[in-house]
């Protein structure tokens, strides 16, 4: 598979997108974005698709040495955050890992992710990372039990994880340069397609969970699956409050079981033995 890997750009002053994507046929593009704040002590947040492999490190030195970068933040296990993470780490001697104790667990079905490497953190927390003051909490979606998301307080910026993920006809680096309806309701269908469980999700406390990232208002969202929506979490939030009301999402499939079995029983029946009951 080629690399989907584009240019990086700013999403906000100091934080750079390094941008990606998967193509979902029919539905359009699913943007896959890592991102790396530029502070005293960067901060990686997650490190891209396997696909990326050596491009990806090609683009992240390009913005910091690897000597210099300091934290290593992954959202959660799945391939499309981890893809380039053991490389990353291996090129980088001073970064350290933060992620959740499940990530951990759950990377160690495929290699061994060494301990003094990394450091657990739980939502609820806030740190400093060479004075920038950064909280994890649990993000509205997710399709991991390790899934946090990220505020960052010094740049105003929520880091969402695969929450307020959208899918697009094009990509683009601005969500305002999408268009809206476009924009909006690809956030419904990834939504579902990404946390099926949000069909069985209780109205009430949905809505009470989503009133805190209401108050929190970040002035940046940066979703993983999203381009940069600058001064509009209130929309986002809006968006997906409908999501447990909505019908839940599958994708098409190619086998249809009752067509065949139909198919089955008719071609028995044409070779049925004559007098059979
Ligand atoms: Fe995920
Ligand atoms: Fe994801």
């Amino acid at each position: 598979m080629p690399s989907n890997l584009r240019k990086s750009y700013l999403a906000t002053s100091d934080i750079h997108t390094l941008p990606s994507h998967l193509p979902l046929g029919a539905l359009g593009l699913l943007p896959v974005n890592a991102y790396l704040i530029s502070a005293r002590q960067p901060i990686l947040v997650d490190t891209g698709l396997a696909i990326d492999r050596g491009n990806f490190e090609n683009a992240l030195w390009s913005l910091v040495d690897p000597r210099d970068l300091r934290w290593i933040v992954i959202t959660h296990d799945d391939r499309d955050h981890c893809g380039n993470l053991k490389e990353v780490l291996m090129a980088a001697p001073n970064a350290t890992i933060i992620t959740n104790g499940l990530t951990v667990a759950r990377l160690g079905e495929e290699w061994d992710v060494p301990a003094h490497r990394v450091r657990t953190v739980n939502p609820g927390r806030t740190v400093e990372l060479g004075g920038r003051t950064v909280s994890f909490m649990r993000p509205p979606s997710y399709d991991s039990p390790a899934t946090l998301a990220m505020y960052d307080h010094t740049g105003d910026a929520l880091f969402a994880a695969d929450s307020f993920g959208t899918v697009l006809p094009e990509m683009v680096e601005n969500a305002g340069d999408a268009d809206r309806s476009d924009y909006l309701e690809g956030m419904s269908t990834f939504t579902r397609a990404n946390a099926p469980w949000t069909a069985l999700a209780d109205q009430v406390k949905w809505d009470s969970t989503l009133a805190e990232f209401s108050k929190l208002n970040p002035g940046s969202v940066l979703s993983s699956h999203a381009p940069t929506a600058t001064s509009r979490a209130g929309e986002l939030v809006e968006t997906v409050r409908a999501v447990p009301a909505m019908d839940p999402w599958l994708p098409d499939e190619d086998l249809e079981v009752e067509a065949v079995l139909d198919r089955y029983e008719a071609s028995h029946s044409d070779t049925e033995p004559q007098g059979a009951k």
